[in-house]
């Protein structure tokens, strides 16, 4: 099964109303439909309106977390069902700022992974060491239980996508370097089912300079982008390296 490379942008908590430019400018800048496949994920307030401008262009939009629960007594939270009525098709679940910020265990991302697909949409499902992990030699132990807890059984290639993201490379400017991505994306690729066909993403400081050489890697099928994802012509530019 042919992996097609995904190029998604994770924009965190940012964006209001007029970020929506966003979209007509990535499609002018010719970076659409150009073999790989391209998604926006902005936050909840703007997903729908986010569908509706990326609608004729080819750009798929997600959701960054959704509850396990597809409805309940939970509020401020969102449902996978929710984000697919309002038009998405992704959703990361297990992001290391949610695994941090809101203590999400693997056995959390997993149900949340779960109700995804119950819901239609196919859950980016995050792991990633810390530095104090790999500074010890312990950055496989911990991303292969990550893996081991977080992907429910029965999941196939075609229903789900991992983003390998250190968690010491988000934001920071600091990227893995090439062969410790290889190394990694091999790693995944050998611990999960069918891992020929499953698409892993990296993520953590890819930017247009670092772009090409990380997607050229041979088990590296996309990029989770975070800061580089928030301008249109950044963004485009790493698409466009894939
Ligand atoms: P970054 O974020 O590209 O800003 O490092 C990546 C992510 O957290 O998904």
């Amino acid at each position: 099964m042919p992996r097609t490379p995904l190029i998604a942008g994770n924009w965190k908590m940012h964006g209001l109303t007029d970020a929506l430019g966003f979209f007509d400018a990535l499609a002018a800048s010719g970076a659409v439909s150009r073999g790989c496949e391209l998604l926006v994920c902005p936050p909840a307030t703007l997903v729908a309106a986010a569908v509706h401008a990326a609608r004729s262009h080819d750009i798929r939009i997600g959701g960054q977390d959704c509850h396990a629960e597809s409805s309940g007594a939970h509020t401020g939270d969102i449902s996978a069902a929710m984000l697919r009525d309002a038009g998405a098709d992704y959703v990361i679940v297990g992001h290391s700022e949610r695994r941090a910020d809101h203590g999400e265990t693997d056995d959390i991302v997993r149900a949340k992974a779960e109700a995804a697909r119950g819901a239609g949409l196919t859950p980016i499902i995050c792991v990633g060491e810390t530095l104090a992990d790999r500074e010890s030699g312990q950055e496989e132990d911990v991303v292969g239980r990550q893996l081991a807890g977080s992907i429910p059984s029965g999941f196939g290639p075609a229903h789900y996508v991992i983003a390998y993201e250190p968690v010491w490379a988000i934001g920071t400017g600091r990227t893995a370097s090439a062969d410790d991505i290889a190394a990694m994306h091999a790693f995944i690729r050998s611990q999960v089912p069918d891992g020929e066909g499953v698409r892993i993403l990296y993520g953590g400081s890819v930017k247009p300079e670092n772009a090409r050489e990380i997607l050229a890697l041979d088990d590296v099928d996309g990029a989770l982008v975070g800061g580089a994802s928030l301008k249109a012509e950044s963004f485009a530019a790493i698409a466009v390296s894939a």
